[in-house]
């Protein structure tokens, strides 16, 4: 018999969330009414209307926005104009495995700090600075990645408070901030220290990755250096994309296509917290209120690296739960990204992955 694949490891946006047809008529008009401009280089800071309505929208000026070609590379070059080798930058841990690379790439030295449901542990936190301070603390607030978690509002404003006593930037980023299925929405830390904070947010989730519109928003100095190492690298952010997401935005779709994605994706979450109750009561998931990603810590004496061997013969296939730690731990960490997924097959995965537990439990209760 076929057994269909079920690909629990890559965190991407559903195919059917992509809406062509309203990009399709919105890049014909704009390039009807803009060709000459879009088809040019533009400004290394972004197409000027897309930040214009960015800014709009955030409630900032223009020059508070920096358009780049999706936002994990503006965040490469927040790394390449902030820190030197050896720089202490902290981070939640989990964390964005892509985040971790490019931070070693740049030669930083990486600390987490730990993660619980409600937001980073303060005390955990709060001794790491004692020890030494960081250059940055980078943290996804919103419906974290991997782990679903989010940042409360008494956390949001205890980091604000240290980032000021200990002088050290946050970077907030934001790409799931609007997918929220349900529950109210906390402030951005960016809101509530703005002189402190640098937010990276894009329309990967909200558009499609595919159009690669990424943005910054933070103190006018910084983003003047960062559009300088930008402008070095690459001229100017994809044009033609950023002029098709301005006319896009700018028909007003964009509040209509969140609503789109969460009447997708909330029917995705409760499945997949329904499902690990009833194939895995025995692992410990946590129950995120929006975003992309529920996640796991299995028994004791399971391991997500045996257990991601085992799926695969299901054809069942997961992420590696340690590649999100950066200093180590995370043995029985699973991220399961339950978007691009269909409630049918959240349910056929997460049977699939609680066989693959008992019967590696049942090895180990044999041996
Ligand atoms: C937390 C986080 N940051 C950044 C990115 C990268 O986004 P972009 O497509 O804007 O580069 C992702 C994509 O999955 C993400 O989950």
């Amino acid at each position: 018999v076929d057994v269909k694949p079920i690909l629990f490891n890559r965190g991407i946006p559903a195919a059917e969330s992509f809406g062509i047809d309203n990009v399709l008529r919105a890049a014909r008009d704009v390039l009807g009414e803009h060709g000459n401009v879009l088809m040019q280089y533009g400004p290394s800071t972004g197409f000027v209307p897309l930040r214009e309505w960015l800014a709009a929208w955030q409630g900032v000026t223009a020059d508070q926005v920096l358009l780049g070609n999706g936002s994990l590379q503006l965040l490469d070059f927040l790394c390449l104009a902030l820190l030197e080798p050896g720089d202490l930058v902290f981070t939640e841990a989990p964390t964005y495995d892509r985040t971790l690379t490019l931070l070693r790439r740049r030669g930083a030295r990486v600390v987490g700090i730990p993660l619980a449901a409600d937001g980073p542990e303060l005390d955990r936190l709060e001794d790491e600075i004692a020890k030494a301070r960081p250059k940055l603390f980078y943290t996804i607030p919103d419906f974290q990645n991997p782990a679903g978690a989010t940042c409360s509002a008494p956390k949001r404003r205890r980091i604000a408070e240290l980032a000021e006593q200990h002088d050290f930037l946050i970077v907030e980023d934001a790409p799931y901030r609007q997918l929220r299925y349900r529950g109210t929405e906390e402030r951005s830390l960016y809101s509530i220290a703005p002189g402190r904070t640098i937010q990276m947010s894009s329309f990967s989730k909200l558009i499609g990755p595919g159009a690669r519109v990424g943005f910054l928003i933070g103190p006018v100095d910084l983003l003047k250096k960062i559009a300088k190492l930008a402008e070095d690298t690459y001229i100017c952010p994809n044009n033609l994309a950023h002029g098709v997401a301005y006319e896009w935005c700018r028909r007003g779709l964009l509040p209509l296509q969140i609503e789109r994605l969460k009447s997708l994706y909330a029917p995705r979450l409760d499945a997949c917290i329904g499902a690990l109750a009833r194939h895995m009561p025995e692992a410990e998931a946590t129950r995120p209120e929006g975003g992309f990603f529920v996640s796991v810590t299995l028994p004791e004496g399971t391991s997500t690296t045996a257990v991601r061997e085992k799926a695969r013969a299901r054809e069942l296939q997961l992420a590696d739960g340690t590649a999100f730690f950066p200093n180590g731990g995370g043995d029985r960490f699973l991220r399961l990204p339950f978007c691009a997924l269909t409630p049918a097959e959240i349910e056929e995965g997460i049977g699939r992955l609680g066989e693959t537990v008992r019967e590696l439990r049942g090895a180990v209760a044999l041996a």
